[in-house]
């Protein structure tokens, strides 16, 4: 399928052409104003575009494509609980788990709410220490065993809200490698850690291995047999299967196929997040949430906080030829955020065939990466300012991220604007003449001195670091993400590729336990696994 109706994608083509030869602080110079006009702000949000090589005619050509790739209806039919995700024939209801209405489906509602009622009560059980650990200690400490979907997210958002007077203390294993658990059960105690497994299937390896890992921690600490389920949470679409390993039917939470694990972390296998910080913080990030849920069902692409970041993306990725994405957050707090969004953005829309199978001939989503700033800026700034690969960003800026240190908080903001700034301008040949006059270096030399700017990027001022605007800043990324899908016409909600790799892992195993397999293998995967036997003969 074409990236877009063919009028429409010579009118991209040719403006992109146009574009290239202009650059963003020229295109500033002649209108002041873009930077009022090519701005959005939803929910504590601000969305500044002005700094990406973009004019009129061009945003006009993308908001046409929105119209004619039907974006808004799009949207409708997501919350509505048709069934996106084609390939699985299920809806792909997160907007349901946060209170966003889906006619004809109050049963799941109903369920959806049922479960926000006993979370909250178990929730506050543990809280108030009616739900203590088997030897009368109350719960300190809440360790989430998951991975992907059943991680990310919840690490996220504990990560970024967690204070010092937070009811628990939260820990995060995901890695099938045991030293990831160890690490973190070695500071904690038995008696006062409260472990949740969240897995959507039941059935993934390594979340599996460390709860039977960390449930032999718990028993070796002195935990009876027939008390380690008051230790233990389930989160599962698998509910009887987690029956099984003992867990007291409060303890067991479920979710439902209709919730992808990557945009699950509203319902219960976010559980970590009010055990860690309390029930009023969960509450409020589902609102915010909601709140962009709202936003993007009622507000025109123009105005769409969602569509206009996918619209950036198409037209970086296909038209200005971008080939990664680069997340910057100024907040140690949003640190995570780039992992987080690795696996929403290059999980759900990391394919090469159509929702309907048919090959595709463009590419699909951008390989998406990125840290905390200032931390990058010491490592690799230096290609974004003067290599040759050609990429897009978002600058993120919290304007209030926390109390304290007003100077230091001062000087981040800086590097942030300066940052933003440097990608725009850059240094010019002249500018980089002096500096080499300066410096005394040759003519010629000085050429190392230039950097070229005219980088595209968004700069996202974040009003607060508060759970509302944490809530509506991942519902935006979620959005965009289903909304790039829609343009690009592939199905954001299923993720094949990775089962290839857990199939022949199975193999790998037998290969690396009898020397054996039934599959027939390669000289090089079959010498690493004979190295591997020998260092692992015991
Ligand atoms: O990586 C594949 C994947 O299926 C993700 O989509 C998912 O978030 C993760 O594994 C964990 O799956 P589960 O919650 O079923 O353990």
């Amino acid at each position: 399928m074409a990236i877009a109706p063919q009028a429409l994608h010579e009118a991209l083509l040719d403006a992109a052409a146009a574009l290239r030869q202009e650059r963003i602080d020229h295109l500033f110079s002649e209108a002041p104003d873009r930077a009022d006009r090519y701005r959005c702000e939803v929910g504590g949000l601000s969305l500044d575009f002005s700094k990406h090589l973009l004019h009129d005619d061009a945003w006009q050509s993308l908001l046409e494509l929105a119209s004619a790739r039907a974006l808004p209806e799009a949207f409708s039919s997501l919350i509505a609980g048709e069934k996106v995700n084609t390939s699985e024939r299920r809806p792909a209801l997160h907007t349901l788990l946060r209170g966003t209405e889906a006619d004809g489906h109050s049963e799941k509602s109903d369920a959806v709410q049922k479960t926000l009622s006993r979370m909250a009560a178990l929730v506050e059980a543990v809280h108030s220490g009616q739900a203590a650990g088997a030897t009368g200690k109350r719960f300190t400490d809440v360790v989430n065993l998951g991975i992907g979907g059943s991680d990310l997210g919840p690490r996220l958002i504990c990560d970024a809200l967690k204070t010092p007077e937070a009811p628990l203390r939260a820990h995060f294993v995901a890695n099938i490698d045991p030293e990831d658990l160890d690490r973190v059960l070695r500071a904690l105690d038995p008696e006062s850690t409260l472990c949740v497994i969240c897995s959507k299937s039941f059935t993934t390896e390594e979340t599996l291995s460390n709860a039977a890992r960390a449930r032999d921690w718990l028993l070796a600490g002195g935990i009876q047999d027939d008390a380690v389920g008051q230790h233990l949470i389930a989160v599962t679409t698998q509910v009887q299967q987690a029956g099984q390993w003992h867990i007291p039917p409060a303890h067991c939470f479920p979710i439902w196929d209709w919730v992808g694990g990557r945009y699950s972390l509203w319902s219960a296998i976010g559980i970590s997040i009010p055990l860690a910080l309390g029930w009023p913080a969960f509450q409020q990030l589902l609102e915010g949430a909601r709140l962009m849920d709202a936003h993007t069902a009622a507000m025109s692409p123009g105005e769409n906080v969602p569509m206009i970041m996918a619209l950036l993306e198409l037209w970086q990725t296909h038209y200005l030829g971008a080939d990664t994405h680069a997340v910057l957050p100024y907040a140690q707090k949003l640190a995570r955020l780039p992992d987080f969004l690795q696996q929403l953005t290059m999980e759900s829309n990391g394919k090469r065939v159509s929702s309907e199978g048919e090959r595709l001939e463009h590419d699909t989503a951008p390989v998406l990466w990125g840290s905390a700033g200032t931390i990058g800026q010491h490592s690799y700034y230096q290609l974004l300012h003067q290599g040759t690969r050609s990429f897009t960003a978002d600058i993120i800026l919290p304007l209030r991220s926390g109390a304290g240190d007003h100077d230091a908080r001062r000087a981040l903001a800086a590097h942030a604007l300066a940052q933003s700034r440097a990608l725009m301008v850059g240094r010019c040949a002249e500018e980089a003449d002096k500096l080499g006059r300066h410096r005394d270096v040759d003519e010629a030399v000085s050429r190392q001195f230039e950097v070229p700017g005219n980088r595209s990027h968004s700069l996202l001022l974040i009003d607060t670091l508060s759970p509302e605007c944490l809530g509506a800043l991942i519902a935006a990324y979620e959005h965009k993400t289903y909304f790039l899908a829609v343009l690009l016409g592939i199905n954001a909600f299923d993720q094949w590729g990775v089962e290839l790799g857990k199939e022949i892992a199975a193999d790998m195993r037998g290969l690396l336990t009898t020397g054996e397999t039934e599959a027939e293998i390669d000289p090089s995967t079959l010498v690493a696994a004979q190295a591997w036997r020998a260092a692992n003969t015991d």
